[in-house]
C-alpha cells in the first residue's frame, strides 16, 4: 500500500500548521496560526481546501478560540460562540465545517471537566477518524473498480483536501496500488485543483497521471480510455444528490452518454441529512475576479463573470456512493440504500 507524504494540516505545539495550497505546486509553505480568525481566513482565502480538510481546520480553530479565551474570563463561552459563527461563515457549501462545529460545540456545551482538553481530544479525533475513513473507501471503492483500466477524477480529493489518503484520490491511490492503471485528472477550471494539486500529489507518490483540460473529457471519454469516473463531495443530500467541485455535473452527464460510471466517495460526515435533495445546497459563487482577466476589470466594462464553484449532480447520474460505512450502489434506484450508511 502507498502511503501519502502530504500533509495539508498539522496540529502541533498547540498551534495548527497549514500548507499554503494556493502557492503549490512550486513552493510548500505552512503557516502557522494561533487563532480562530486566522483560520477562518486560511479557509476563505483557499490556502487550505477540500470538504473533510475545512472541517478538520475548522475544528482546531476552535481549539485555538479556547486557548485564548477558556475561562480567561467569565464570558469566554460568548467569545469562543463568537469566533464559531466567524468560520461557519468561511465558506458555505461543504457541510464538514457546520458538522465539525456541531461537534466541537457538544464538547464546549459541557459543563465539567476540563473542557480544553476534551476540545483538543475532539478535534485530533476528528482528524484521525477522517484518515481512517479514508482507508476504508479506499479499499471499499477498489473492490468495485477492480478491472478497470482508465479512471477520470476531478478537482483535488486526496491528502491535501481530508484528513489523510483521500476520498476519491483514496479510491484511485487503492487501485492503483492493487493493478496499475491509467489515471486522468482535469485541470479543474478556476482554480485549477487538478492541474496544480491532484497531479503534483500523486507524483509526490510516484503515482503517475495525465492531466486533460476539462473540456477534453469528453473526448477523452469518447477514445474509450476510461471506464470510471472517480469524484469526491462536498456535501450529500439524503436522497444521493450530490454537490462538489463545478463541472462534476458536466461529468456526469457526459458519462451517462458514453457508457461511462461515476463513483462519489466520501465520509458520512459529508451527508447532510437534514436534505431530502439537492435543491437546496447553496453553492458558492466565488469572486468574479477569480475567473476574469484583469483587463476586464475596468469602470464601465461590458464584461463580467458567473463564477459558481460547485454544482449538484443528481443521484441518477451516480452509480455508486462510497463511505466508510458501506457502499450504495445505483442510489436513485434503492428506496432505503441511503438509509442504510444513517448512523
Ligand atoms: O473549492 P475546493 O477546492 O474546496 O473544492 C474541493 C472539492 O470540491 C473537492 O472535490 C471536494 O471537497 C471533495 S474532497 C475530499
Amino acid at each position: 500500500m502507498t502511503t501519502e507524504i502530504v500533509q495539508a494540516l498539522i496540529w502541533k505545539d498547540n498551534a495548527l500548521s497549514v500548507l499554503d495550497q494556493r502557492q503549490l505546486p512550486s513552493i510548500s509553505h505552512y503557516d502557522h496560526y494561533g487563532d480562530a480568525q486566522g483560520v477562518a481566513d486560511a479557509i476563505t482565502s483557499m490556502r487550505v481546501r477540500g470538504a473533510p480538510a475545512i472541517g478538520i481546520a475548522a475544528a482546531y480553530g476552535v481549539v485555538l478560540s479556547l486557548q485564548k479565551h477558556y475561562e480567561k474570563t467569565n464570558v469566554w463561552r460568548d467569545n469562543v460562540a463568537q469566533d464559531i459563527k466567524l468560520l461557519a461563515q468561511s465558506r458555505p457549501t461543504a457541510v464538514n465545517l457546520f458538522g465539525a462545529l456541531d461537534k466541537m460545540k457538544t464538547v464546549i456545551a459541557q459543563d465539567s471537566g476540563n473542557i480544553l482538553a476534551a476540545a483538543v481530544e475532539c478535534a485530533v479525533a476528528l482528524h484521525l477518524e477522517d484518515k481512517a475513513a479514508n482507508r476504508t473507501m479506499g479499499e471499499f471503492g477498489a473492490d468495485i473498480i477492480a478491472n478497470s483500466t482508465g479512471i477520470l477524477t476531478h478537482c483535488n480529493t486526496g491528502s491535501l483536501a481530508t484528513g489523510g489518503y483521500g476520498t476519491a484520490l483514496g479510491v484511485i491511490r487503492s487501485v492503483y496500488a492493487r493493478h496499475r492503471i491509467n489515471i486522468y485528472a482535469n485541470e479543474t477550471r478556476p482554480w485549477l485543483q487538478g492541474a496544480r494539486l491532484t497531479v503534483w500529489e500523486l507524483s509526490q507518490d510516484g503515482i503517475p497521471a495525465t492531466l486533460i483540460a476539462d473540456s477534453a473529457a469528453a473526448w477523452l471519454m469518447k477514445s474509450g480510455a476510461i471506464d470510471w469516473v472517480v469524484v469526491g463531495a462536498d456535501r450529500i443530500a439524503s436522497n444521493g444528490d450530490t454537490a462538489n467541485k463545478i463541472g462534476t455535473y458536466s461529468l456526469a452527464v457526459l458519462a451517462k452518454q458514453h457508457g461511462v460510471k461515476v463513483m462519489v466517495v466520501a465520509p458520512t460526515s459529508t451527508i447532510d441529512w437534514s436534505l431530502n435533495n439537492g435543491d437546496t445546497i447553496e453553492i458558492e459563487c466565488r469572486h468574479p475576479l477569480e475567473l476574469l482577466p484583469e483587463s476586464y476589470n475596468t469602470p464601465n466594462s461590458l464584461v463580467s463573470a458567473w463564477n459558481p464553484v460547485f454544482d449538484v449532480t443528481p443521484a441518477e447520474l451516480i452509480d455508486a456512493i462510497v463511505t466508510e460505512r458501506g457502499v450504495v450502489l445505483n442510489p436513485s434506484q434503492q428506496l432505503h440504500g441511503m438509509a442504510s450508511l444513517q448512523a
